[in-house]
């Protein structure tokens, strides 16, 4: 009955000039895997819930690029956005397509620019997650904190749930998306919170009630676009629904209520998780440790490099020399070039805000 979402939208704007609306973040190979981030999750899920039950929604942009990706994706589960409409809409609408499709179904989302490592303790998480769902819940998968990450949901574990299958499911206290910095530290020393790791597993039913508590608008959108989807009439609804639909993320729109209701379970993740944010998040995942390390990434790249440490992402194979900087992040594009400290590495977004602003 389980089914697998990735929705693949977001740009990922603090990984600029790499990650660009034209080639988000999950579309690049950001480990030196061989893989991109996209295609890691689709390999993480297909062992879950088979390849031909896994949905990916994202850009019309996008189409071709993660057909690519994924040779085996099925034609029914390409859900084309005609624009961004943040992550409520992506995995609502999924949702409610799934749901006409298959009554009952239970649905999972899994964010498409993760790094998981430990595939089997992932599994084993989705496993008790999707008992949460079976009995009711929403759940999601808790990450221990390392920081005071203002980039995160924070959720405060509660008590200890009685679910068949899920024996460390706890009950979310609260959900806090993307604290400021103060809150954050706070949540970090109480000890009891964890980081949501941007996962939600439950009923598409009742994934689509709770959306509609709070966004009763959102929800008749996309309950038109569902009851459309699969007939002649969905690109008339399309074109009139979609630009109405309300941009908010799955995290306000569902996660927070949900929890304030007690109807929010939480799995603590026994494995390595990154989200891969910025480019001291990329270098300390090619880092061995040590001084003088640089993380090189791309095909080409020509570097010279005299004690620096950080990383280097080329495009061009233009020679880059450093010397004696430590920490230095330099991507090198055709047409942008970046460079920046480890230090300074979460500041790019402005970078990018700005461009926008000036056109
Ligand atoms: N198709 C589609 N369309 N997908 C989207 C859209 C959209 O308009 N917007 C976001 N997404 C996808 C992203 O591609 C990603 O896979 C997922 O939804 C989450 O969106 P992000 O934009 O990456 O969210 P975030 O990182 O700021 O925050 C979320 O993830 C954190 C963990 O990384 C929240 O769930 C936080 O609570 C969580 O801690
Ligand atoms: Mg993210």
């Amino acid at each position: 009955r389980f089914y697998s979402v990735i929705p693949a939208g977001g740009i990922g704007s603090r990984l600029w000039p790499l990650s660009r609306a034209d080639a988000p973040k999950f579309l690049h190979d950001l480990t030196g895997s061989g893989s991109t981030l996209l295609r890691a999750t689709w390999d993480r899920l297909a062992p879950l819930s088979g390849e031909q039950r896994i949905m990916v929604v994202t850009g019309r942009a996008h189409r071709a690029a993660v057909e690519g990706q994924l040779p085996s994706l099925a034609d029914p589960n390409v859900v084309l956005e005609s624009e961004p409409k943040e992550s409520s809409a992506a995995i609502g609408l999924a949702a409610a397509i799934l749901e006409r499709r298959e009554p009952g179904v239970i649905v999972g989302s899994f964010a498409a620019d993760h790094v998981i490592n430990d595939q089997n303790a992932f599994r084993r998480a989705v496993v008790a997650a999707v008992a949460a769902a079976d009995a009711g819940y929403i759940a999601t998968i808790g990450i221990t904190p390392t920081e005071p990450a203002i980039g995160f949901g924070y959720i405060r574990c509660g008590e200890q749930l009685d679910i068949d299958g899920a024996p460390t499911a706890v009950r979310a206290d609260s959900f806090v998306e993307k604290p400021d910095l103060e809150t954050a530290r706070h949540y970090l020393d109480d000890g009891n919170y964890l980081w949501n790791g941007g996962m939600f597993i439950s009923r598409a039913d009742v994934l689509l009630a709770q959306l509609g508590e709070s966004e009763p608008a959102l929800l008749a959108g996309l309950s038109e676009l569902a009851d459309a989807w699969d007939t002649p009439r969905r690109g008339a609804v399309v074109d009139r629904v979609w630009p109405t639909l309300k941009k908010i993320a799955i995290d306000y729109s569902v996660a927070e209520p949900a929890a304030k209701a007690g109807r929010l379970a939480v799995i603590p993740g026994d494995f390595d998780w990154d989200d891969v944010g910025d480019f001291a998040a990329i270098a300390k995942l090619h880092s061995a440790g040590g001084p003088s390390n640089l993380a090189i990434l791309g095909e080409n790249a020509r570097v010279l490099a005299d004690s620096s440490s950080g990383i280097v992402v080329s495009q061009t194979g233009r020679l880059i020399s450093l010397i004696g900087v430590s920490d230095i992040v330099v991507v090198d594009t055709p047409d942008a070039l970046l460079v920046t400290t480890s230090a300074n590495a979460q500041r790019v977004k402005a970078v990018v805000d700005a461009l926008k602003l000036s056109g």
